[in-house]
């Protein structure tokens, strides 16, 4: 059974001090919540600080991106081994505003991925079409070539322990969230790829998750869509409250 997944990307909010106010506020308001993965995702330089306010609760940290060498000179980059040992288990990697703003093609996502994994992390990858796709009708065709490329190479067991966010572009941040109806077809195709690609196993537990304006008052339905695992959420999850409001939501929706 796939447990609910439900991630905060955090992208260029919050300070270390404020990461650690989060952290500590949003304990108390899931400790009690067993049955959800609940991640956050702050900047590279309060993955540490979060990671040990969060240490021995039910919150995961992760990065919200890396890069693909272990180390070298590669000025500004950071390295999963070095997230890791802040204390990421996670990373997101190939974000729609890392692909759009900073040129990541699905070779770097790729990349990336591959050595996310070596290093023991667990990726939350990225995957979606942009509104001028979507109108195009080509919705299904980029999401294909997102998993072919993006995920060549990787096992069926790697497969299984991954994180794919479908994050339709025109949704993020725009207040426009994907019906549940669009969502759970483009849920339902990724997950039928990943059979056909990677087998039934890797299928079954892949978690694949769902970003685009996710609310307290739009979790449920969208967690009702057998395919939707969870969540990705951006804005919605910078006020604890909020955040935590959708990881209780997502409870009894367990997929
Ligand atoms: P949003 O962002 O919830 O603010 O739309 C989601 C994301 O970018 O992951």
């Amino acid at each position: 059974m796939r447990l609910p997944f439900i991630a905060a990307n955090w992208k260029m909010f919050k300070t270390v001090h404020e990461s650690v106010v989060f952290v500590k506020e949003l304990r108390l308001l899931v400790k009690d919540v067993e049955e959800v993965e609940i991640v956050i995702a702050p900047p590279f330089t309060a993955i540490h600080a979060a990671a040990e306010a969060a240490r021995n609760t039910n919150i995961g940290v992760a990065g919200q991106d890396v890069y693909w060498e272990r180390d070298g000179a590669f000025t500004g980059e950071i390295a999963p081994g070095m997230i890791k040992e802040a204390g990421a288990e996670y990373v997101i990697i190939g974000h729609s505003e890392r692909r759009r703003l900073f040129g990541e093609t699905d070779a770097i996502v790729n990349r990336k991925v591959v050595a996310a994994l070596a290093a023991g992390l667990t990726p939350i990858a990225c995957i979606g079409e942009t509104l001028e796709e979507r109108e195009r009708n080509e919705t299904l065709a980029v999401l294909d070539r997102q998993i072919k490329d993006g995920f060549d190479q990787l096992t069926a067991e790697q497969m299984a322990e991954l994180v794919v966010a479908y994050e339709p572009v025109w949704a993020i941040g725009t207040g426009r969230t994907a019906t549940a109806a669009q969502a759970g077809e483009a849920h339902a195709h990724i997950r039928s790829r990943l059979r056909q690609w990677f087998g039934a196993d890797a299928a079954d537990r892949c978690h694949v998750i769902y970003g685009g304006s996710v609310k307290p008052d739009n979790i449920r339905e969208l967690l009702v869509e057998p395919d939707v695992d969870g969540a990705l959420v951006g804005g919605a999850s910078l006020e604890v409250k909020s955040f935590a409001d959708i990881v209780s939501r997502s409870r009894r929706a367990a997929v």
